[in-house]
Order: structure tokens, then C-alpha cells, then sequence
């Protein structure tokens, strides 16, 4: 019987490595409420990417949101279309206002030309995403937003393990959120991390994570829950030893199936135009919908599933936003595919995928 080949597959650690640490949990007991795990997760994270202020929460998106009710954000964000809708639901639920700035078609990355445009009074912060581990015009960013004021949230969902002028992308910005969710290159099954510009901003953060309590327990503000447990720490704590080889393995296989690929008329491809990236997906973009609907049908008859990140554009998500004109990032949703790349992805299935792509189109 073949196997099933999806998008993604977690990277998971050797299975007694994990169960090591779990017994450590049964030995204390501890489960929660920042324990050793956790501690122990944030230095080694800390340490490896050379980052401090580091906070591990719940999932991204609740990093996202922390974030936000960290800079007492009430008012306008400027934001990427082209991102996952999570992007959009936590400034939703910081009642604050999602205005969207189109993309750069090459980078797919917000387009920093247009951002000045939709600044007003209302404005507060920029949120950008680094769209698959490629770091945003950072420099220009930064630029904008301390000309008027603003601040600057980066959904860095996808950025763990790349890095910008030799720094990791994630120390960019007020703060830069990141996601450890199973389907991310550095995983905790469910998880995320606030990485905080001051200390005042990461002691914040820290108290607001924890239902608002200051050091002596005493409740000083507006928290609510976004711990993450010693379980999901002690997962993280497992893959980390195996981080570097997951980094080098992605990158091999990113260039193989570019080299597979090149010359294929018709496709494109993101360009990666600032500092290195981790090369976590491998999207693919097509002339039109209907190759990409072609090749995704020839695809699946063969049992692999790539996945359409980001689809659709999430300016035309009428139901949550009010529809706001993103011409580029709606054109491109149409026409990308994210295809299989993964640890356990052999280099015999990158070429029947390749080959697949190549007769289908
Ligand atoms: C761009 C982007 N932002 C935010 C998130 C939310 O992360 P999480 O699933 O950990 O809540 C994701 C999740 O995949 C994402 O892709």
C-alpha cells in the first residue's frame, strides 16, 4: 500500500528521549505554571538563537495577542492580506481594527511602498508576517513606523531559524511573535513565544501571561492565561537537540526540488530578498488557478496533498473583515501551492512530486 504524503509532518524526537523528560514531570509533579521545562526551554531557546526577553506561551496566536495587550494597542494595525487568519483573529479579539496593506509580488511580503498610504490618526502598529521564514524590508519598516509613531508587532509564525544582518529574525520589532505549533520547523505540538525589544515589555508580558500577577502574586493588571505547559516545554525541550539537522535537512530539500524543477516555464517563485532564510515550505506559484488545479488534482490521484497557503486572500474573508482592496495578494492565493517538505520526506518522493508537477502542467 503507498503511503500518504502531506504538506507537512511533525518533527518528533526519539520517543524514549521524550518519555525521559516526562518522567522528570512525574518525579515533581509539576505541570504548569512556568516550570523547570519551560525555564529550562526559554534559556536553551535563548541561548541557540542568541535572543533574550523570550516568554513561551499557549500557541501564536495567543502570542500575537499578548503582544498587542502588552502595548496597550486600541485602534488601527496594518497588516498583510496574504497570511494565515489567525493573523487577523488576534486583532480582532484585541478589539482593535485589521487594515490591509497589498503585497509585494515577489517577496510576498507586505509591500512597504503602500504602508505610508494607509496610516491616519487611528493607526497604532504595523503587524507584519515574515511569509515563510522570509524576512520583511525590516530596515524601511522600522523606518515608517518610529516616523509616525507606531509600533511594530511581526508575526514571525513561520520565522524560527532565520535570520536577518546575522541576527534571528525573531529580535526584530516591539515584539515578534512566533508560533511552535506541530506543523512549524521547531515544534512543541501546540505553542508559541513573545520575543520582547525591553525588559519592561517582557516583565509585562511575563504578568499578563499569568493572569496578571506581579512577583509577591499580587494582581497589578488586566492578564489572562497563556501558559505553556511543562508537557508541551519538555517536547520542545526533546526536538530541540535535532533542530540543526531538521534546519539543514529543509534547506537540502528546498534546493532540491528548485533544481528539479528549474527550467519549468510557468512556474515562479518567492524571492527570498532579505537576510537568510529557514526554507520551511516550498511554494510554488502558477501562471492561473486552473494549472494549479490540475496539478493538485494529479497530485492527490497519487496520494500527496500539498497544501494552498495562503488561500483565499484574507481581505475577501467578508464574514470577519470588511473587504478592503488587495489586488496582488488575491491574484497570488489563486496561484500558490505549498508542496511537501518535511524530515521524513524522501529525495525519491521530491522527484515523483516534481515529475508529477512537470506532466500536469
Ligand atoms: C502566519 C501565521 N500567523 C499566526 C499563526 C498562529 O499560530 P498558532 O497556530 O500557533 O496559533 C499561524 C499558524 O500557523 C501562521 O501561519
Amino acid at each position: 500500500m503507498s503511503k500518504n504524503i502531506y504538506v507537512t509532518q511533525p518533527s518528533l524526537p526519539p520517543l524514549d528521549e521524550y518519555v525521559a523528560l516526562l518522567e522528570e514531570i512525574w518525579d515533581t509533579g509539576i505541570l504548569t505554571h512556568n516550570g523547570p521545562m519551560v525555564r529550562n526551554l526559554e534559556s536553551q531557546l535563548c541561548e541557540k538563537l542568541a535572543l533574550s526577553n523570550l516568554s513561551l506561551v499557549t500557541n501564536g496566536t495567543i502570542a500575537l495577542q499578548m503582544a498587542m495587550k502588552a502595548l496597550d494597542l486600541k485602534g488601527e494595525v496594518i497588516t498583510t492580506p496574504f497570511s494565515w487568519i489567525a493573523t487577523v483573529s488576534a486583532i480582532k479579539w484585541e478589539h482593535c481594527t485589521p487594515v490591509f496593506c497589498d503585497i509585494d509580488e515577489d517577496t510576498f511580503n507586505i509591500d512597504v511602498d503602500k504602508i505610508e498610504d494607509l496610516i491616519n490618526e487611528n493607526t497604532v502598529a504595523i503587524m507584519p508576517v515574515h511569509v515563510f521564514g522570509a524576512a520583511c524590508d525590516i530596515e524601511r519598516i522600522e523606518a515608517i513606523a518610529a516616523k509616525h509613531g507606531l509600533k511594530v508587532i511581526y508575526d514571525a509564525a513561520h520565522a524560527l531559524g532565520s535570520t536577518y544582518k546575522g541576527k534571528s529574525l525573531l529580535s526584530y520589532g516591539d515584539v515578534s511573535a512566533t508560533s511552535l505549533h506541530g506543523t512549524k520547523l521547531f515544534n512543541t505540538a501546540e505553542g508559541g513565544a513573545c520575543i520582547a525589544k525591553t525588559d519592561s515589555l517582557h516583565e509585562r508580558i511575563n504578568r499578563i501571561r499569568f493572569f496578571g500577577h506581579d512577583e509577591s502574586r499580587d494582581i497589578v493588571e488586566d492578564g489572562f492565561n497563556g501558559k505553556m505547559t511543562e508537557v508541551h516545554a519538555a517536547l520542545g525541550l526533546a526536538n530541540l537537540k535535532y533542530f540543526d539537522d531538521v534546519l539543514k535537512d529543509r534547506k537540502s530539500k528546498y534546493h532540491l526540488y528548485m533544481d528539479t524543477l528549474s527550467g519549468v516555464q510557468g512556474l515562479t517563485y518567492q524571492a527570498i530578498k532579505f537576510g537568510e532564510c529557514n526554507y520551511s515550505y516550498f511554494p510554488i506559484v502558477f501562471e492561473n488557478e486552473d494549472v494549479l488545479l490540475n496539478v493538485m488534482a494529479a497530485l492527490n490521484s497519487n496520494d500527496i496533498y500539498p497544501r494552498r497557503y495562503f488561500y483565499p486572500s484574507l481581505n475577501t474573508f467578508e464574514k470577519v473583515v470588511s473587504k478592503q482592496a488587495a489586488p496582488v495578494s488575491e491574484s497570488l492565493s489563486k496561484r500558490i501551492l505549498c508542496l511537501p517538505l518535511y524530515k521524513g520526506l524522501q529525495v525519491s518522493d521530491i522527484q515523483t512530486i516534481c515529475q508529477i508537477v512537470k506532466a500536469a502542467m
